[in-house]
């Protein structure tokens, strides 16, 4: 259950200490990017400052264009800001090398998007267990013991064994959460995880988002433009015009 504290916490995009406490997850100070070529060089982000602690469900909302999916690829380390610093887990990561950057982002981030980016040739259960085998930190076996156990938690014990590219549209996003849930990181990104489903299998998605990927532990942002998915956070962000408003 989430504290009363934690509750009120949530609202707060702005960090207010520095160095970041100890249960920040993620936190980033005056994120400025800028997008594309020459004259058609857009100022995406605009001074984004935000944290985000252990255990905390927040949602990001604003129009389409606003640069909310820009943010979630440089908090989830798949760009790298013009200006300013993220923190994962207490440690800036400008610094940091390609290849720190991508340990950093295997083991302590799950990702789902809008498109479920399965492979489809392989397996439910081989979807799964590709993150950890990659990563390392388990042993082979142990690799799909979990993935079996993370399939099992998003009631697709049934279907580990079929290939992605047969299965329904919600059954492949729910096998995306199990994946992103698969190295057991301390930050799950969700850039739009519903934008393609019905609304029930997009209530089903949400349910499993914000109970089994939460948890205690682990921060969840999610970017959303529906108001009742936001509604279900412990808070939400709305982004006008690069910025946390
Ligand atoms: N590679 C790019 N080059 C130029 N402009 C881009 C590029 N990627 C995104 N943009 C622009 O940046 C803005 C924000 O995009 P995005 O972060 O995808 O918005 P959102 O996810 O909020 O819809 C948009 O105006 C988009 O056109
Ligand atoms: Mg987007």
């Amino acid at each position: 259950m989430k504290s009363r504290a934690a509750k009120a916490t949530a609202q707060t995009a702005f960090p207010e200490t520095s160095p970041p406490p100890e249960e920040a997850v993620l936190w980033c100070r005056d994120v400025c990017r800028s997008l594309g070529a020459e004259e058609g060089r857009v100022e995406v982000l605009r001074g984004v400052s935000l944290m985000l602690k252990r255990g905390q469900s927040q949602a990001v909302a604003g129009p389409s264009g606003c640069g909310k999916s820009t943010l979630l690829y440089l908090l989830g380390l798949l760009d790298r800001p013009d200006s300013g610093e993220v923190y994962l887990q207490g440690r800036a990561m400008g610094g940091v090398s390609d290849a720190g950057r991508t340990r950093a982002r295997c083991g302590s981030i799950g990702f789902v998007f809008q498109f479920h980016f399965l492979l489809a040739e392989f397996t439910a259960l081989e979807n799964v267990t590709l993150p950890m085998l990659r990563l390392g930190r388990y042993p082979e076996r142990e690799c799909r013991e979990r993935a079996a156990a993370l399939l099992e938690k998003v009631g697709l014990a049934d279907k580990s064994s079929r290939l992605a590219n047969h299965l329904s549209g919600g059954e492949r996003q729910r096998v995306a959460i199990a994946r992103a849930l698969a190295n057991d990181p301390a930050l799950l990104l969700a850039d739009e995880p519903t934008g393609n489903l019905d609304e029930t299998n997009a209530a089903k998605v949400v349910d499993l988002l914000l109970g089994i990927a939460g948890g205690e532990e682990r921060a969840v942002l999610l970017v959303t433009h529906n108001a009742a998915i936001a509604a279900r956070c412990g808070g939400c962000w709305t982004m006008r015009g690069g910025k946390i408003v």
